[in-house]
């Protein structure tokens, strides 16, 4: 089923301390959310927190149904010599129920292409973590209205190899690159385009029902005023939230914007 989800990236940001003074702000404000009449329609909370503190943060939600825990990355391979490397089984373990595939920081910043994240993807799934496989497009892509092209061919390597069934399993984060960290969000006539678009691909490719079972997530510069308008699109079904996910008070309001 189609599900409403709001993500927190906190990419490599926070000392430990800091880490759990945000989750504790964090968890008195949707202890307060559930316990209100309100509470009932929360969507998805999931929190991305370093390698490091993912058993930390998996212990203080761990009777909660509505917020998940994710890595921000995995390798491509089951285990083996990879120092340094975590594999998707070790998240599993660790407690956490998501990965994050894709980012376009490691797509740009650690080489990552097309098939090492089609093997990332398949490793999740293997290990039962919810891919959110991210993509977009970068600014002069954009300007040249090539945009289109380059996510479909991002989300042909990446995801379209795979069987409908585990498809559902995954969820899209469309994060155009020149919005990301910048403070340029995209529009929300720009998000509901592209995210209409994933859609179409998705029933194209494989058919309707698909389609309308996939959450697809907007990121880019999505903060606590802005998200209400990005969010009331009828494509955009919740955000992957960057910097402003390290600010209790913006990313609660961000929460909270989301209507189910
Ligand atoms: P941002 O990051 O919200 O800081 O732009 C989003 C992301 O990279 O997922």
């Amino acid at each position: 089923m189609r599900k409403k989800i709001v993500a927190g990236n906190w990419k490599m940001n926070l000392s430990l301390e800091e880490a759990k003074a945000l989750v504790s702000e964090l968890k008195v404000k949707i202890d307060n959310y559930r316990n209100s009449s309100e509470g009932r329609e929360m969507p998805q909370v999931v929190l991305f927190p370093p390698f490091p503190y993912l058993t930390r943060v998996a212990d203080v939600f761990v009777n909660y149904d509505q917020v998940f825990l994710g890595a921000q990355n995995c390798h491509n391979e089951d285990q083996g010599a990879y120092t340094g490397e975590v594999s998707a089984m070790m998240i599993r373990s660790a407690g956490a129920s998501h990965v994050i595939i894709g980012h376009s920081e490691r797509r740009s910043q650690f080489g990552e292409g097309g098939i090492v994240l089609a093997e990332k993807t398949r490793q999740a799934l293997k290990n039962g973590l919810t891919p959110v496989f991210c993509c977009g497009e970068k600014l002069p892509e954009r300007e040249k209205n090539a945009h289109f092209k380059v996510v479909a061919d991002q989300l042909l390597e990446g995801l379209f190899w795979m069987h409908k069934d585990q498809l559902s399993k995954v969820v899209i984060a469309y994060e155009p690159v020149w919005a990301i960290g910048t403070g340029k969000t995209a529009t929300p006539d720009q998000a509901q385009e592209m995210h209409a678009y994933i859609r179409k691909l998705l029933a194209d490719t494989y058919d309707q029902g698909l389609a309308d079972e996939m959450s697809i997530l907007y990121g880019g510069s999505c903060n606590a005023k802005n998200a209400a308008d990005i969010f009331r699109n009828s494509d955009v079904d919740g955000g992957l939230i960057g910097g402003a996910s390290l600010k209790p008070d913006d990313f609660f309001s961000i929460i909270t914007a989301l209507k189910p």
